[in-house]
C-alpha cells in the first residue's frame, strides 16, 4: 500500500471519528485489516442495534446477526441464514477480494456479501448504521449511493423502518420477507410475503406456492386491503414508478421502535416497543381476520365478518355445493344461478366496500374513463367485473376480470371503499331491483306499524323463515339471519322458567340462566307479556346486536318467538357483571389491577367498535359497570342494547324528550336537555374509568359530605397532585402506578364538562394502550349536584346483569 493510500485513509479516520466522537476502530465499524471475534460486537452510534454473534435454541449452532440492543434480545438479520457456525471461533472481516466475509475456525469462508463490484477492493470499511442497516463501503467515499453492499438489501424475516420492500425494475432486484424454518432454524422457512407486480401491485404472504393472504391492490391512493396505511406511530410510502416499486415506512417518534415480522408460522406482525418498555406490543396481525384468509369463500364468494356465516355468495350466485355450503365448508365457492347469454339487457350491479378480486385473468388499461371500461366490459361476452384503477378524482381507469372472483371481502372502514361492478343477466338484475322495492317498502312499514302488528309481523315471519326449514329470521332492511329457538327447548333449558334460574332482573323482564340440550350455557331475556313497554326496545335491541360481532360485546345467539313470548337468547357469561366484583368489599380483590386493566381497555375497544367500526354506527346510551359482563377468562362484554340508538352517515348526535339511563353515568347535557351523542358513552366510560379505579359508585344522591361524588372527589385530588389516593387500598400491591395514573386521567378527560373537550373512543383507546404519549390536561368534569335534580330516584345498589332501575326521566324542553 502506498504512503499516500495510508494517509488518505488516516485522514478518512480522523474524519470520521472526528464526527462521530469515537476512536478509529469505533465500535460501530470495522475495516479491512480488521476482525470481530464472536463474543464482539458493533453496536449503532444511536445504541440501537447490535452486530454480533448469537445462538438459537436448543442448538450448539451460532449466527451472525443484527438485534436491538435493547432487550430482549429481537434478531432482525441473519447474515448466515443456512450456514450455521458450529462453535464459536466465527470470525467476521473483510476479506482481499472487498467483500465481508464469515470465516469459521479453520478459515474457511461460511458466507460472504458476494458483492461483484469492480472498484479497487482495498481501504474498505463496514459500519452498523443507527436504522439498523450494516454497510459495506469505500472509506474514502463512503455514502449511501456508493455503498458497495448493504444488509437492507437482503433482509430476512423482518422489515425495519426505511428498508424497502418490492422490486427494482431494471436490476430485476426483489426485496420481500422470507420465514425462518423455525425458532431454532433461520435458514428461509416456507412463507414469504412478496410484491406481486402483474397488473396492479399487490403483497402477497404465500407458504411455497400457495396463497395465503393479500394485501389488495394498490390503487394509487392505498392498497385496497389496508383502510389506513398511516397511523399516529407510522409514516408509510408506497413508490410506484418505471424504476422501482416499493413499501416503506418510517417512524414518527424517536422514541417509539416499530418492525414488521413474519414468523414461522406464516404470521405477519407490527410490533411497537415504547420508551421504557421492555415488552413488544402487537399493533396489528395479518392476515387480520378470518376474512383475510385467502379466498376463504371460494370462487365467486364474498367474507363479510360481521356476516352470519361470514361467506355468503356474490349476488345472482349459489353455492355450488349446497351440502358443503351448509356445512360451512365454503372452498367450493358459488356458481350464477342464472348464466350470461350476452344478450341484450345484461348490466352490472354495485358491490361497494369491498377488497378486489385477486388478479388471476384480467385486462387493465390505465388511460380509459368508467364509461369506455363498462362498454369494454360489455362488449366482451366473458368479462365479468370491471372497476378503476385509479381512484383519484372520481376515479379512472379500467380494470376488467374473467373468470371466477377470488378472494373478495367485504369492509366497513371508512376509508377503505374500493368498489367493483358485477355482470349480471337480465333476469337477474330484475330480480334485484323488485327485491330492493320490497325492502324499501319494509323500511317505511316497520315504523308505522304499532307494537302489536309488530310482533304478529315478525312471529308470522319467523313460522314463514321456520318452515322453509331455514333457521333464520329476516328483520328490517337487513341481511340479518338469526337463529330461532323453540320455545320447547327454552322451557327445558331453564327448567321450565324457574325461579331459582333467574340470575337479574331487566327493566323489561326476568333474565334467566339455562343449559341446551348440547351442553351450551344460555341467558335467557325473557320481556314480560304484560308490558307493551319493551316492545320497542326489543326490537331496537334484536336489530343492533344481530349486526354486531366483536370480543367486547355479548353475543346474542338467537331469539325465541311463541305466542305472546319474546325472548332473546345471549351467550351466558359465568362471572356476571363487573359491578359485583368491583363494589363488593371481599368480590373485589378476585380482581386485581391487571384484570381491571384489560377490562378498561377492553370496554374502550367495544365502545370504539360500536361507535366507528360497526356496520351499524352505534351509541350505546347505558353504558355502566352492571352492563359490562365478564366471561370465563374476565374478558369485559358490553352488554344491554335496549336504549341504544344507530345513527348513519354524518349524524353523530341526537335528542330524545325521554332521558333514559342511570344516574352517575349520564352526562349532563344528556342529562339536562337529551343531547346524546358519542360523546355522552364517552362520559359514560369516563365514570366507568373512576369506578375500575377506585371501587367506589359515582352516586350522586348519597353524599352527606361535601357534595361530593367520585367525579368531584377524583377532580379534587387530581388538582392536589394526589390522584394515586383514589386508588381502591385492594389495589396496592398489584397495582401499576404509572397505568393506573394514565387510567385516572383518561376517565378524568373522559368526564369533562363540554362533550367538544371529550376525547374520541378512539383517543381514548390509543391514549390507554400507548404509554409514549402524553396526555392533556383534563379540565373541569361535568357533574351536577343533588339540589339541581330532584324528580329521579336513585340507581338502585342492587342491580344485577341487566337494567333493573333504569332510571326514567322526562325533561322538558325549556325547562
Ligand atoms: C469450516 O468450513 C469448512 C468448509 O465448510 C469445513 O470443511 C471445516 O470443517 C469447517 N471448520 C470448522 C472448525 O467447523
Ligand atoms: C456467493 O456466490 C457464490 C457463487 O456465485 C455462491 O455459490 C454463494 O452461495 C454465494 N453466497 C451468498 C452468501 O450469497
Ligand atoms: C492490511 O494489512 C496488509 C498486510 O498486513 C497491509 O499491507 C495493508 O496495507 C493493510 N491495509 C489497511 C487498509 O490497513
Ligand atoms: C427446526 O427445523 C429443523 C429442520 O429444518 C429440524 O431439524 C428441527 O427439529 C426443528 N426444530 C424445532 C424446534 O422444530
Ligand atoms: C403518510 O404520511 C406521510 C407524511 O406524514 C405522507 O408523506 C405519505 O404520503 C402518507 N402515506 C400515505 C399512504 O397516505
Ligand atoms: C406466530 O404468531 C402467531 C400469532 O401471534 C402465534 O400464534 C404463533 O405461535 C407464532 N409462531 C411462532 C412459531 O412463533
Ligand atoms: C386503452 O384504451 C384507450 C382508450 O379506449 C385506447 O385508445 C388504447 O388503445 C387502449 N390501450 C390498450 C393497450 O388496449
Ligand atoms: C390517477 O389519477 C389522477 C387524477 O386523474 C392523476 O393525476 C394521476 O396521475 C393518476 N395516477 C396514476 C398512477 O395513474
Amino acid at each position: 500500500m502506498s504512503m499516500e493510500s495510508i494517509s488518505n485513509s488516516m485522514f478518512s479516520c480522523l474524519l470520521i471519528s472526528f464526527l462521530l466522537m469515537q476512536s478509529c476502530y469505533g465500535t460501530d465499524t470495522i475495516s479491512q485489516n480488521q476482525t470481530m471475534a464472536d463474543g464482539e460486537t458493533l453496536v449503532s452510534t444511536g445504541e440501537t442495534f447490535v452486530l454480533g454473534f448469537f445462538p438459537v435454541q436448543d442448538s450448539t449452532n451460532r449466527y451472525l446477526g443484527i438485534w436491538y440492543r435493547r432487550s430482549p434480545q429481537t434478531i432482525v438479520w441473519v447474515a448466515n441464514r443456512v450456514a450455521p457456525l458450529t462453535d464459536s471461533n466465527g470470525v467476521l472481516t473483510i476479506n482481499s477480494d472487498g467483500n465481508l466475509v464469515l470465516l469459521n475456525g479453520t478459515k474457511s469462508i461460511i458466507w460472504s456479501s458476494n458483492s461483484s463490484s469492480t472498484d479497487a477492493q482495498t481501504n474498505l470499511v463496514a459500519q452498523l448504521l443507527d436504522s439498523g442497516n450494516l454497510v459495506l463501503g469505500r472509506n474514502d467515499d463512503f455514502s449511501a449511493e456508493r455503498y458497495i453492499w448493504q444488509s437492507f438489501d437482503f433482509m430476512t424475516d423482518t422489515l425495519l423502518p426505511g428498508m424497502k420492500k418490492g422490486i427494482r425494475l431494471q436490476a430485476g432486484q426483489t426485496w420481500y420477507l422470507t420465514s425462518w424454518k423455525n425458532q431454532s432454524d433461520p435458514s428461509p422457512g416456507e412463507f414469504t410475503y412478496k410484491l406481486d407486480n402483474i397488473g396492479l401491485p399487490q403483497f402477497v404472504l404465500r407458504q411455497g406456492s400457495v396463497k395465503k393472504f393479500r394485501s389488495g391492490l394498490w390503487n394509487v391512493q392505498r392498497f385496497s386491503g389496508f383502510s389506513v396505511m398511516n397511523s399516529t406511530v407510522i409514516a408509510c410510502t408506497f413508490v410506484y414508478d418505471d424504476k422501482e416499486v416499493y413499501y416503506s415506512y418510517e417512524l414518527r417518534y424517536s422514541s417509539i421502535l416499530s418492525r414488521l415480522t413474519l414468523n414461522s408460522s406464516g404470521i405477519i406482525q407490527r410490533y411497537v416497543l415504547n420508551e421504557g418498555s421492555s415488552d413488544w406490543l402487537i399493533m396489528y396481525t395479518l392476515p387480520y381476520d378470518m376474512c383475510g384468509e385467502y379466498g376463504k369463500c371460494g370462487p365467486n364468494g364474498i367474507c363479510r365478518i360481521n356476516g352470519n356465516p361470514i361467506c355468503q355468495c356474490l349476488d345472482g350466485f349459489v353455492p355450488k355445493s349446497k351440502v358443503d355450503w351448509d356445512a360451512l365448508n365454503w372452498a367450493g365457492g358459488c356458481i350464477r344461478r342464472t348464466p350470461l347469454d350476452c344478450k341484450q339487457g345484461e348490466g352490472f350491479i354495485w358491490l361497494r366496500n369491498v377488497k378486489l378480486p385477486d388478479l388471476l385473468d384480467f385486462r387493465l388499461n390505465r388511460s380509459m374513463t368508467s364509461q369506455e371500461c363498462k362498454r369494454e366490459c360489455l362488449k366482451d361476452c366473458s368479462c365479468i367485473a370491471f372497476t378503476n384503477s385509479n381512484i383519484t378524482d372520481g376515479g379512472s381507469g379500467c380494470l376488467m376480470w374473467f373468470g371466477d372472483l377470488i378472494d373478495i371481502q367485504e369492509y366497513h372502514g371508512e376509508n377503505s371503499e374500493q368498489d367493483i361492478y358485477l355482470r349480471m343477466p337480465k333476469s337477474e338484475l330484475d330480480a334485484i331491483q323488485n327485491q330492493k322495492h320490497k325492502r324499501a317498502l319494509l323500511i317505511l312499514v316497520i315504523p308505522l306499524v304499532s307494537g302489536g302488528m309488530l310482533v304478529l309481523c315478525f312471529f308470522i315471519w319467523c313460522m314463514l323463515q321456520r318452515r322453509k326449514k331455514k333457521r333464520g329470521v329476516k328483520i328490517g332492511s337487513d341481511d340479518i339471519e338469526l337463529p330461532l329457538y323453540q320455545l320447547e327447548a327454552v322451557t327445558t333449558a331453564t327448567k321450565s322458567f324457574s325461579v331459582s334460574n333467574i340470575i337479574g332482573e331487566g327493566g323489561f323482564g326476568p333474565v334467566y340462566k339455562g343449559r341446551l340440550e348440547n351442553g351450551v350455557e344460555i341467558a335467557v331475556k325473557r320481556h314480560s307479556q304484560t308490558s307493551g313497554q319493551g316492545l320497542g326496545e326489543f326490537k331496537n335491541e334484536v336489530i343492533l346486536i344481530s349486526s354486531l360481532q366483536h370480543r367486547n360485546l355479548v353475543r346474542l345467539l338467537g331469539c325465541c318467538l311463541d305466542g305472546n313470548e319474546r325472548m332473546l337468547i345471549y351467550e351466558y357469561m359465568p362471572n356476571g357483571s363487573l359491578d359485583y366484583f368491583i363494589f363488593d368489599q371481599s368480590r373485589k380483590k378476585l380482581l386485581a389491577w391487571k384484570n381491571r386493566f384489560e377490562i378498561a381497555l377492553g370496554i374502550s375497544r367495544g365502545l370504539l367498535y360500536l361507535h366507528q367500526d360497526s356496520r351499524l354506527r352505534i351509541i350505546h346510551r347505558d353504558l355502566k359497570a352492571s352492563n359490562v359482563l365478564l366471561d370465563s377468562e374476565l374478558n369485559p362484554k358490553i352488554s344491554d342494547f335496549g336504549i341504544a340508538k344507530s345513527f348513519g352517515g354524518d349524524q353523530t348526535e341526537g335528542k330524545t324528550r325521554t332521558v333514559i339511563g342511570t344516574y352517575g353515568y349520564m352526562s349532563p347535557e344528556y342529562a339536562f336537555s337529551g343531547k346524546y351523542s358519542v360523546k355522552s358513552d364517552v362520559f359514560s366510560l369516563g365514570v366507568l374509568l373512576l369506578e375500575l379505579v377506585s371501587g367506589r359508585r359515582n352516586r350522586i344522591l348519597d353524599h352527606s359530605d361535601q357534595h361530593l361524588s367520585l367525579l368531584g372527589h377524583a377532580w379534587q385530588l387530581w388538582n392536589e397532585d394526589k390522584a394515586l389516593q383514589l386508588m381502591d387500598k385492594c389495589l396496592k400491591e398489584s397495582s401499576v402506578e404509572s397505568q393506573v395514573l394514565r387510567c385516572i386521567q383518561v376517565g378524568l378527560l373522559c368526564v369533562q364538562k363540554l362533550a367538544e373537550d371529550r376525547p374520541t373512543m378512539a383517543a381514548v383507546v390509543f391514549m390507554l394502550s400507548n404509554e409514549i404519549v402524553s396526555l392533556p390536561q383534563p379540565k373541569h368534569p361535568g357533574f351536577f349536584l343533588k339540589d339541581s335534580y330532584t324528580t329521579a330516584s336513585e340507581a338502585s345498589a342492587e342491580e344485577r346483569f341487566q337494567t333493573k332501575n333504569a332510571v326514567t326521566i322526562t325533561v322538558l324542553e325549556g325547562r
